[in-house]
């Protein structure tokens, strides 16, 4: 089962690829955490990167579809994937499309997830991440049981370096010219499912596993 989460940031992709990691056992591919891991290690990568995070504009084509192409030659990646964050522009879409097909694999579905504006910039000024593991929590709408330490392993929450309202009116920005126009890209290939972003976490789930049940 090979996956596109599509939506605008805070729409609940890294959210619902949790959940279908854990229920499909596939790998969640997820360009913005892979970024952020190579900030973390002060590679050359991370330091070029960081400079395009921190503004809340996109890393260049080149460098992320490089980074992607060898995560999808990796073996874990043969049963299936689901690249969450990935494509963000047509030329992605298309150097993918290619990769693809060298590989005799599809895409079988594309996940789009429709979010009120308002609601997005709620989700990610909330938001909250493990330190340790990346397991991902609102402060309301999806708290800890413990204020600041994760659920699943103790671990420190923290808040991203992107998530500042300045930034995220930016990323937001970024999402409508250079990324929405993938959901009629994909919609004319035939495998556009749409999701309503705005139900509680739960409810998201439980259509985004009708949507992956149906292909
Ligand atoms: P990336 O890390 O991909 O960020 P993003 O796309 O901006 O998306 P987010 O991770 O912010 O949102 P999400 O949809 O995963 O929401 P989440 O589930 O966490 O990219 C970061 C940066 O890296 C980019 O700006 C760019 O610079 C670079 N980059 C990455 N990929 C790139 C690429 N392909 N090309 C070029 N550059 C790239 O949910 C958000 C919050 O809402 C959470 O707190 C969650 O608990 C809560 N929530 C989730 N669902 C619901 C719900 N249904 N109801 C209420 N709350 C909810
Ligand atoms: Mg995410």
């Amino acid at each position: 089962m090979n996956l596109i989460l599509l939506g605008p940031p805070g729409a609940g992709k890294g959210t619902q690829a949790q959940f279908i990691c854990e229920e499909y056992g596939v790998p969640q591919i997820s360009t913005g955490d892979m970024l952020r891991a190579a900030v973390a290690a002060e590679t050359e990568l991370g330091r070029r990167a960081k400079t395009c995070m921190d503004a809340g504009e996109l890393v260049p084509d080149a460098v992320v579809v490089g980074i992607v192409a060898e995560r999808l030659s990796q073996s874990d990646c043969a049963p299936g994937f689901i690249l969450d964050g990935f494509p963000r522009t047509v030329a992605q879409a298309d150097a993918l499309a290619n990769e693809l097909a060298v590989a005799a694999k599809k895409i079988d579905a594309v996940i789009s997830f429709r979010v009120d504006p308002d609601a997005l910039v709620e989700r990610l000024t909330g938001r909250r991440t493990c330190r340790l593991c990346g397991a991902g929590f609102h402060v309301n709408f999806s708290p800890p049981v413990h204020e600041g330490k994760c659920d699943r392993c103790g671990g420190e929450l923290v808040q991203r370096a992107d998530d500042r309202e300045e930034t995220i009116r930016r990323r937001l920005q970024v999402y409508d010219s250079q990324t929405s126009p993938l959901i009629d890209y994909y919609a004319k290939s035939g495998v556009l499912k749409v999701v309503d972003g705005m139900l509680p976490i739960d409810e998201v789930r439980s259509a985004v596993k009708e949507a992956i049940g149906s292909v």
